[in-house]
């Protein structure tokens, strides 16, 4: 996600701003820039492509400036450009604005700023912010700011400069993570603390709806209008775990983050009332679909898990048939494919060779591609016919965790989205399962808060198995697969996932006493089967932890352990059941003392066939 950096007091303005860039690197990034005021001059530094690309372009010539903004840009709306850059102006280019989030009403909010005669630049959503703050802007920034903090829908942490008021900085904060540090007669500002941690341990962390005006004189903070008092912090964390945000590593951060995650995907898309998703980015008219006679899905590893689970709600809503393979397959099977296929293609880092391979095995036999990524302007984004973008923010763990959750996401919006268009369901029956969607954030927050420490104890048993079986059916089985492939990618132990139906096919004569067993059963029709497929392994001895959706008495009965995951519809628990099989992958790893975040033999994106 983007990293913004601020700065105020007696030092030269630049350098520091840099560093703070540089500090914040890890974040992910596509591309930087740099405000100043000096001399009645307000000055803009752009680049994409990396800091040392922004550092080369100002090479040196840091000029006077002791107050600045900087900004590195994860993109979300608009590619990765120089114009499309950070920071933002005004029309009499005498603000100056960074930004960190989205700004969900932008398109409203620039046709209305247009209407009073604003002229925009780049296709971003947060240039509406400087052209709001000219458009308030009275002699005051802070009373800009106020006023048009109050005309934007999203999340946001900006800081704003104007030419006007040359040692001012207006800070705004809402969901998106900003923090002020108080130097001797210096201040500044970092999205995370690991930026300012050289300079000071005392720290701000402004909360939700604050806004900050600091100057010289010190730091006022203001909240729905009225005066609040922030407490300074000391952090006395080392650097390195502060670009973990306090986390151990990154890849538990990025597994805590699911909640924001899954609901920053959602954003946007799902209308407040849960009657209607609105999948705006996508072009698929009721014609087009009436044209499409199958859906293919292709990807690789945990992207492909993914595919698994929208292959069975994408059958179950559109009643379309829906194949899904493995990209390194899929481009040597001379696949049935025709211009008659609507292809989609998964990827986090839309930079993985088989799955580009696959895109274009598509293209070339006439079918159009969606591809559903978390890089913008990734390779496989801008070759897709249409990209939908998942809004997990940089996923820096190899194991993919949220980035997984918002492709889930994403692919169950893809169905109701179909399913609205083609009218399969009745308003009724959408609206249950929306709302169910619309709960999936806080009830995956209180499943991280109420079962962790359950798992990190169960955990500590797996972690000296050498191998496990994960078994599950229908939805279950596809979400048993992903939690396979995390345990065995980042604690090494051997892990199988299994139909649990196949299991008297052959494999349970590898069922032996202690063989350990993760059953899922979140699937009330399955549930039964489920059971005397627990107790078939139990009687052979085996060590059995169950996944069960709310009570499941007749589970606690027959397995050793049993994870309850909060109610919610069937047909979305699998973004709630791979939580504790994340958790549990983790702490087995953690255990094993593994290198949780990059796993040997493994990299973030596989860019090789
Ligand atoms: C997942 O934990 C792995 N890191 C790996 O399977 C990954 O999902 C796969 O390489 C696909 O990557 P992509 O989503 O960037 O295409």
């Amino acid at each position: 996600m983007c990293g913004i950096i601020g700065y105020l007091g007696s030092r030269l303005a630049i350098p520091v701003l840099l560093e703070g860039l540089y500090a914040q690197e890890y974040r992910g990034y596509d591309s930087a820039g740099i405000a100043t005021i000096e001399e009645g001059r307000l000055n803009i530094y752009k680049s994409t492509g990396k800091i040392a690309e922004l550092d080369k372009k100002i090479g040196g010539q840091y000029g006077s400036a002791t107050a600045g903004i900087g900004h590195t840009r994860w993109a979300t709306h608009g590619k990765p450009s120089d114009i499309n850059c950070h920071p933002h102006v005004d029309c009499r280019q005498k603000i100056a604005l960074v930004h960190n989030g989205i700004i969900e009403n932008y398109q409203e909010v620039k046709a209305a700023l247009q209407d009073q005669g604003h002229h925009f630049l780049s296709d971003t959503d947060t240039e509406v912010l400087p052209h709001l703050l000219e458009q308030y802007y009275q002699g005051d920034l802070l009373a800009a700011m106020q006023e048009a903090c109050g005309h934007v829908k999203g999340f946001y942490a900006m800081l704003a400069l104007c030419l006007e008021e040359p040692r001012r900085i207006v800070a705004a904060r809402l969901d998106n993570p900003l923090i002020i540090g108080i130097g001797q007669g210096e201040y500044y500002f970092a999205s995370d603390m690991s930026a300012l941690i050289d300079y000071t341990r005392e720290m701000i962390i402004l909360q939700n709806g604050d806004i900050a005006d600091v100057s010289d004189q010190g730091v006022v903070i203001y909240n729905q209008g009225q005066k609040v008092e922030r407490s300074v912090k000391h952090i006395d964390w080392d650097k390195e775990a502060a670009k973990k945000g306090g986390y151990p590593h990154f890849m538990l951060k990025e597994i805590h983050e699911q909640p924001k995650v899954l609901a920053q995907t959602m954003q946007g898309r799902l209308q407040e009332d849960c009657r209607r998703v609105d999948l705006n980015e996508l072009a698929l008219q009721k014609q087009d679909l009436q044209n499409i006679d199958q859906i293919a899905i292709v990807a690789c590893g945990t992207a492909y898990h993914a595919g698994l689970i929208g292959k069975q709600v994408i059958e179950k809503l559109l009643r379309m048939p829906v194949m899904v393979e493995l990209a390194s397959e899929f481009i040597h099977n001379d696949p049935l494919i025709d211009q008659h296929t609507l292809g989609v293609v998964i990827s986090q880092s839309g930079e993985t060779m088989d799955t580009l391979a696959a895109l274009r095995v598509f293209r070339e036999n006439g079918a159009k591609v969606l591809a559903i990524c978390n890089v913008v302007d990734s390779t496989i984004a801008r070759e897709a016919d249409q990209v939908l973008y998942t809004m997990a923010g940089p996923e820096i763990a190899v194991a993919s965790t949220k980035a997984y959750s918002s492709q889930l996401m994403l692919l169950y919006m893809l169905a109701f989205h179909l399913a609205q268009i083609l009218q399969r369901h009745s308003d009724e029956q959408l609206n249950v399962w929306l709302k169910a969607m619309y709960q999936l954030p806080q009830l995956a927050a209180a499943l991280l808060a109420e079962n962790e420490e359950t798992i990190k104890t169960l955990a500590k048993t797996i972690s000296d198995w050498q191998d496990a079986f994960f078994i599950g059916r229908g939805l279950d089985y596809a979400v048993a697969q992903e939690g396979a492939l995390k345990l065995k990618e980042i604690s090494y132990i051997h892990a199988e996932a299994y139909a649990a139906g196949e299991l008297k096919h052959g494999t349970i004569a590898l069922i032996t006493p202690k063989v350990p067993v993760i059953a899922l059963a979140t699937q009330e029709p399955l549930l039964k089967m489920m059971v005397s497929n627990i107790v078939e392994l139990k009687t052979r001895g085996a060590y059995v932890i169950a996944l069960t959706r709310g009570a499941a008495p007749e589970v606690e009965h027959v397995a050793d352990a049993v994870i309850h995951l909060p109610e919610t519809d069937e047909l979305l628990t699998p973004v709630l059941s791979v939580i504790p099989l994340q958790l549990l992958a983790y702490y087995a790893a953690l255990y094993r003392d593994c290198d949780i975040d990059q796993p040997r033999n493994l990299a973030k994106s596989v860019t090789v066939p």
